[in-house]
């Protein structure tokens, strides 16, 4: 079964690789053409010298992100995680941005606590109607913060900071609560809850139909359960528009546990049922669109797959739910630039 399924996924890819080669041969084919027309044109020096440069840019983003986890190089992996997709959001805002510095007294100063939200027309968190989920806050609120600035309803939960339920401010309803793919008690004795379980628990605050406009987690890999199990039960595409979430890594795993981590956000990125999968190869598509990954600039590492050349071990990555991100998905104020 197994084999099967990585059988049809690399035909799919070769196929699409090969369309993706030939457009590529005519496109260069033509290039060739027009730089032997215009040889001593200034046109030549303006424009065509940046064609090889952009086919390069074009090729190895289109790979990057189509290959399936399955055939990825420790390259291929760190290229995949890198991949930025920026152009797919035309206005990203950092909400709750500060300074910090990591390491030693004297470390890098670098931005912290701020997450990346589209603000493009109707995908943007509907100025004063809207609501936001933020997972591990780790005391530190101005993510929170911003977004009640905004106009929004938010909700945070943490169970290692040792608080118990309470309203921060009118806007910001602290639980003392985790996230996972059941509910139930953490290995230490934290209260855990699945996303739809805690959307029931919140109707009284914001109704049992409304859409959650950002999904925000730190969550120290608990993302890597919580993820699928949110792809499969269907909540995230139903319920939310956008999704940020610190991903993890082990700076000395196997390239195989890797790759289990690329599929579960390639399952999440598909929008074709057929080349997703969960663990008993159900067809599952998430339908998310990315339109960010920034590196922590504290959190690079040697990584022992990459043959001991540094990279991160952690990535901040953001997307939106495509199926809002064309029509009006809620009502509210019309935010004012969009007039
Ligand atoms: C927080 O405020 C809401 C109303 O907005 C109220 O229902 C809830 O009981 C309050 N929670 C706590 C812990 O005081």
């Amino acid at each position: 079964m197994g084999h099967l399924l990585d059988d049809r996924r690399m035909k799919l890819f070769r196929s699409r690789n090969l369309a993706l080669r030939l457009t590529l041969f005519v496109f260069t084919f033509v290039s060739l053409l027009v730089i032997s027309f215009a040889t001593y044109s200034p046109f030549r020096q303006q424009v065509m010298l940046r064609v090889p440069r952009l086919l390069h840019d074009l090729y190895s983003t289109a790979e990057a992100h189509r290959k399936p986890a399955e055939f990825m190089s420790p390259e291929d992996v760190f290229q995949y995680l890198h991949w930025s997709n920026c152009a797919a959001c035309q206005l990203p805002v950092d909400f709750g941005f500060v300074m910090a510095r990591s390491g030693n007294p004297g470390g890098v100063a670098h931005p912290d606590g701020q997450k990346l939200v589209c603000l493009d027309q109707f995908i943007a968190p509907v100025f004063n109607n809207c609501h936001v989920y933020s997972f591990g806050i780790n005391n530190q609120w101005t993510f929170d913060e911003d977004m009640a600035q905004f106009g929004c309803h938010v909700y945070s939960f943490d169970p290692s900071m040792g608080a118990n339920d309470h309203n921060r401010t009118s806007k910001i309803h602290f639980f003392n609560l985790g996230l996972a793919k059941e509910n139930g008690q953490s290995p230490n004795g934290w209260k855990m809850k699945t996303a739809s379980s805690i959307y029931e628990m919140l109707a009284d605050y914001h109704g049992s139909s409304t859409l959650i406009d950002v999904f925000k987690m730190d969550i120290e890999f608990y993302e890597w359960e919580v993820i699928p199990q949110m792809v499969q039960s269907g909540f995230l595409r139903d319920k939310v528009k956008q999704l940020a979430v610190e991903i993890h890594l082990k700076a000395d795993d196997s390239l195989e546990n890797y790759q289990k981590r690329v599929r579960i956000l390639q399952d999440l990125e598909s929008m074709d049922p057929s080349s997703g999968s969960d663990g008993d190869h159900n067809q599952v598509a998430g339908g998310f669109v990315r339109f960010s990954s920034r590196i922590n600039p504290g959190l690079k590492r040697s990584i022992t797959i990459l043959g001991n050349k540094d990279d991160f071990w952690g990535f901040e990555l953001t997307w939106y739910n495509s199926k809002f991100y064309n029509s009006p998905s809620k009502q509210g104020p019309v935010f004012p630039y969009y007039q």
